[in-house]
């Protein structure tokens, strides 16, 4: 019976079971083993060095496949290998459109190691077709796409830009780590490569930095093998099997963070000390239907801007629940301030371009009971009311 694999909630829980052959364990073994005993000589079977290959690693990446909806899945040490892989594709004199407020690490890869083998790249508003279309050069071989973007959540059309991009010869590449596979399946509305930092929703509790990969193009799946296996950005086979089982609650996770964030997204919005809230969840949003559209949930990530009558110190350290910290995606609520994280790098001009401003406060909301992320929001707002408080 292999019809659960189209149902993702079974998929999550029973899509890695099959490891054990000995003793059918339920959950994948560790297998902490960096080489493999050869039976006969010069011949290794499923498995050599684990760099190559490791049992623990290998489930994860069949599942991911699953996930993803795609041919091929691979898992790395961090979401910046897996970004790092996806722009690896590329060569020298090739260019790549970003999402102008991506991840600021992606622009941070892109500027400082990869413009010195000859990548280059424009941050453009994906969420802007007519922007995306005229952006293309002679040289344009990839878009990158993060949608919702990191930090103003907007949201980029996946089906329309990967067409344009294969009516011009270029692929398209989804950072969806603020959706996770469970929300949105980019390589199902045409994207050819998604990557995922799993160190947010995939592993969901703060605790591992890991990253995947997917693809169903055998070429681009050779490439990203390449890069994996011959640099050896890996996922360690604990993490592996630390990753295999926090998806089993991805869903559940998920569906409460959502949940959550809605009626946080609902009280901010209402309340005095916020001048806008960035959330595709809120009907009047501008990303509203085109991401209902695309995925299947808003997700729990958005930002807002706190009002000049407000100190945004006083507010961060007035928190008592809420964690001030430079994640997402874990089942605490964190909060952060991209100028001051994600965005630190970003120059200026890039701030301006982006619509990154200094009172800019970034929400991941976890699944606590949402009367006490509402309590504490409100008494560090009151606390934060006529300018700081020394
Ligand atoms: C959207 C997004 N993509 C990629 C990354 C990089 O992932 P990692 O920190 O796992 O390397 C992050 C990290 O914050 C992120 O938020």
């Amino acid at each position: 019976m292999t019809a659960y694999k189209e149902h993702l909630n079974s998929l999550l829980v029973h899509g890695s079971e099959e490891t054990d052959p000995l003793y059918r364990t339920v959950n994948t073994p560790i297998y902490l083993s960096s080489t493999f005993r050869s039976r006969n000589f010069g011949v290794h079977e499923d498995f050599g060095y684990s760099r190559g290959g490791n049992p623990t690693r290998k489930q994860l990446e069949t599942l991911i496949a699953d996930l993803e909806g795609g041919r091929f899945g691979f898992a790395f040490s961090s979401g910046m290998t897996a970004t790092a892989a996806a722009i690896s594709t590329l060569k020298s004199g090739e260019e790549m459109l970003v999402t102008r407020n991506v991840y600021g690490g992606t622009v941070d890869v892109l500027s400082t190691v990869f413009s010195r083998y000859g990548i280059s790249f424009r941050l453009i508003d994906t969420s802007d077709l007519t922007a995306v279309r005229d952006a293309f050069r002679e040289n344009t071989k990839a878009v990158f796409l993060e949608t919702p973007s990191n930090p103003l959540l907007d949201v980029s059309d996946i089906a329309a830009i990967s067409e344009i991009s294969r009516d011009r010869g270029a692929i398209t590449i989804v950072d969806n780590t603020f959706l996770s596979p469970y929300l949105q399946r980019p390589l199902l509305l045409g994207a050819d490569i998604a990557v995922e930092s799993a160190t947010k929703y995939m592993s969901g509790h703060s605790d591992i930095i890991a990253g995947t990969a997917a693809t169903n193009d055998e070429s681009l799946a050779e490439r990203l093998r390449a890069f994996q296996v011959l640099i050896g950005g890996i996922i360690q086979p604990f993490d592996a099997f630390i990753l295999l089982r926090s998806l089993k609650t991805l869903s559940v996770r998920m569906d409460r963070q959502i949940e959550n964030a809605l009626k946080a997204a609902e009280f901010l919005n209402k309340n005095a000390a916020v001048d806008h809230v960035f959330y595709p969840g809120l009907p009047d949003d501008p990303g509203y239907e085109l991401n209902a559209r695309q995925a299947k949930g808003p997700g729990a990530m958005m930002s807002f801007l706190l009002n000049g009558d407000y100190d945004v110190k006083t507010f961060f350290d007035a928190l008592e629940m809420i964690v001030s910290g430079a994640s997402l995606g874990g089942v605490e609520t964190l909060i952060s301030s991209p100028i001051c994280g994600s965005h630190r790098n970003f120059s200026k001009e890039q701030l301006e371009d982006a619509g990154i401003t200094d009172n800019m406060v970034r929400l991941s909301v976890g699944i606590e009971d949402i009367s006490d992320i509402i309590a504490d929001l409100r008494q560090a707002f009151e606390k934060a009311r006529g300018g700081s408080h020394p």
